[in-house]
């Protein structure tokens, strides 16, 4: 497990599935928000990649937070779109809604920089974020991400296009907390 100073990020149990899909992916305003794409229900016992982990998936990488005290479930994140020439990746997470506000998204964030720049050898990470989404922006920023640009009405999201923030961080820019 990866930790951070609240929170750890460990590999998806199967217990997991259908607490992250009543509380994150059953959510349409949620969903919509958080996936550039269309929600549909996800079938119980379904493959739907949103909660079971294909291993062999190379430029993915899919965890299941949990809190440092007690393991309980908090959430997902994700490093996904990796790209091994360019060394490059984007994050993305997704915390219970009892779960958010409590300073566990600003570490998932330093623990996935972690495991980016450090266990993956990668040079840069990104984030791409809805331009009203103040925690995850704050989230990104507590961590060094800084706002390269704002993609215009790039997202589709219950029934408005909207902006999204491109963040990016560097390797050599990212000063890990000491733990991470
Ligand atoms: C975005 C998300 C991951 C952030 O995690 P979080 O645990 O709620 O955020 P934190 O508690 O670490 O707060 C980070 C900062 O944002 C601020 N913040 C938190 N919630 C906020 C809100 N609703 N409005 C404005 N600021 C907020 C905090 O005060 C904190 O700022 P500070 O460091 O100056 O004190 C979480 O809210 C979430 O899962 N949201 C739904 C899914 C989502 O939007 N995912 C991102 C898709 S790109």
């Amino acid at each position: 497990m990866l930790k951070g100073s609240k929170v750890g990020l460990r590999a998806r149990h199967e217990d997991d599935i259908p607490i992250l899909r009543a509380e994150l992916y059953d959510d349409v305003v949620n969903a919509s928000r958080a996936e550039g794409r269309p929600w549909r229900p996800i079938t119980p016992g379904s493959k739907d990649s949103r909660l079971v982990v294909d291993d062999s998936e190379q430029r993915l990488v899919p965890f299941s937070v949990v809190e440092l005290d007690g393991g309980t479930l908090v959430g997902t994140a994700t490093l996904w779109g990796i790209d091994n020439h360019n060394r490059s990746a984007h994050i993305g997470l997704g915390l219970l809604p009892s779960c958010r506000g409590k300073g566990y998204g600003t570490d998932v964030v330093a623990v996935l920089c972690h495991y980016g720049f450090v266990v993956r050898g990668l040079q840069r990470l990104q984030i791409e974020t809805l331009s009203d989404n103040a925690a995850m922006l704050r989230s990104a920023e507590r961590n060094g991400f800084v706002r390269e640009g704002v993609l215009r009405s790039s997202a589709w999201v219950m029934g408005e296009f909207l902006d999204q923030v491109l963040l990016g961080l560097l390797a050599q820019e990212w000063k890990p907390a000491s733990k991470g």
